[in-house]
């Protein structure tokens, strides 16, 4: 039986759902069932009815899914795919900012730990930040965390001030303007979509600003045959796969996540056959973290 009727066959067996990023690799967003952006993901997750829940992403979004669904034997089959974003900023750093600005709201990226979402006041992801903030946050004091770049776009967007952290996404900060006018001389009839953690001389470039679901519906709904994409390769498979008829060409063909690429077949099957590697979230930090998600989910 070759690799991917394993993995189907006990997945039926025990009851249980492939999540997968858009970053993921070809061959895992096709056993997937179901590719998404963080928030599309996180919305899965709480809502299905499988008992076990095989997390191919970053670990940051499988805990997300653990604290929306505890008592889900949630799963990531390589537990050393890590985010450097989620990582840039420490419990010591969001306390100090918080002990500098009392009266702020803590508007905290989902590409955090469990620990720092818990401290903070709600979450976003890169579909909804502008809609929190508008639905939410319009007139309280803001301290955006992590991503200086997401926060630079969401104030340019809802005409806010923020107290930005300094993190960054350093795959996003890979792709520059240069690349995005290489490829527009290249082509020049397409339109160019680009992620919100990239650098805003690359934003000022772009014809639409997306979560990275974001991008796979207007590329499908729009009448434009080419795309120019500026985000993580990975994308890139399931826009052709959808569109087979139009053309999309890479920003930059170097935007790969490390991260995202470490999870193959075998770790999958493995991960199914010997439930493995479970992602737990103390519950002190999964009550905190909880409250703060359930405030993004509530208006978005
Ligand atoms: P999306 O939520 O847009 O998929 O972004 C996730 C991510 O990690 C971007 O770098
Ligand atoms: Fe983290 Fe950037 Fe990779 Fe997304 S692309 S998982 S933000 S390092």
């Amino acid at each position: 039986m070759n690799i991917q009727k394993e993995i189907e066959k006990l997945k039926k067996e025990k009851n249980a759902i492939i999540l997968a990023h858009n970053y993921q690799l070809p061959e895992i967003q096709d056993i997937a069932d179901f590719v998404g952006d963080s928030l599309n993901l996180s919305i899965k997750a709480k809502d299905t009815k499988a008992q076990i829940i095989i997390f191919c992403g970053v670990y940051f979004m499988a805990e997300t899914a653990k604290i929306l669904s505890p008592h889900k034997k949630v799963l990531i089959p390589v537990k050393e795919a890590g985010c450097s974003l989620a990582d840039n900023i420490t419990v010591q750093q969001i306390n100090r900012l918080k002990k500098k600005h009392p009266n702020a709201k803590v508007l905290c990226y989902v590409n955090t730990t469990a620990e720092i979402k818990a401290k903070s006041d709600i979450v976003c992801t890169s579909a909804n930040a502008v809609e929190v903030t508008e639905k939410v946050l319009k007139d309280e004091e803001v301290i955006f965390i992590p991503d200086k770049y997401l926060g630079l776009y969401t104030m340019r967007k809802t005409n806010k001030k923020f107290i930005l952290h300094s993190g960054y996404c350093p795959v996003h900060v890979s792709i520059r303007k240069e690349d995005i006018k290489r490829q527009k001389r290249l082509h020049p009839k397409a339109k160019i979509l680009a992620h919100p953690e990239c650098l805003p001389e690359v934003i000022d470039l772009a014809d639409k600003v997306l979560s990275t679901e974001g991008m796979c519906r207007y590329a499908k709904k729009t009448k434009f045959q080419e795309m120019i994409i500026a985000t993580e390769i990975g994308i890139l498979h399931r826009l052709r796969k959808e569109n087979p008829k139009k053309k999309f060409y890479p920003a930059s063909k170097t935007a790969v996540c490390p991260f995202m690429k470490v999870i193959r077949l075998k770790d999958v099957l493995d991960s199914l056959k010997y439930e493995r590697y479970p992602v737990e979230v103390p519950l002190s930090v999964r009550l905190g973290a909880y409250r703060a998600i359930q405030e993004m989910l509530k208006v978005s």
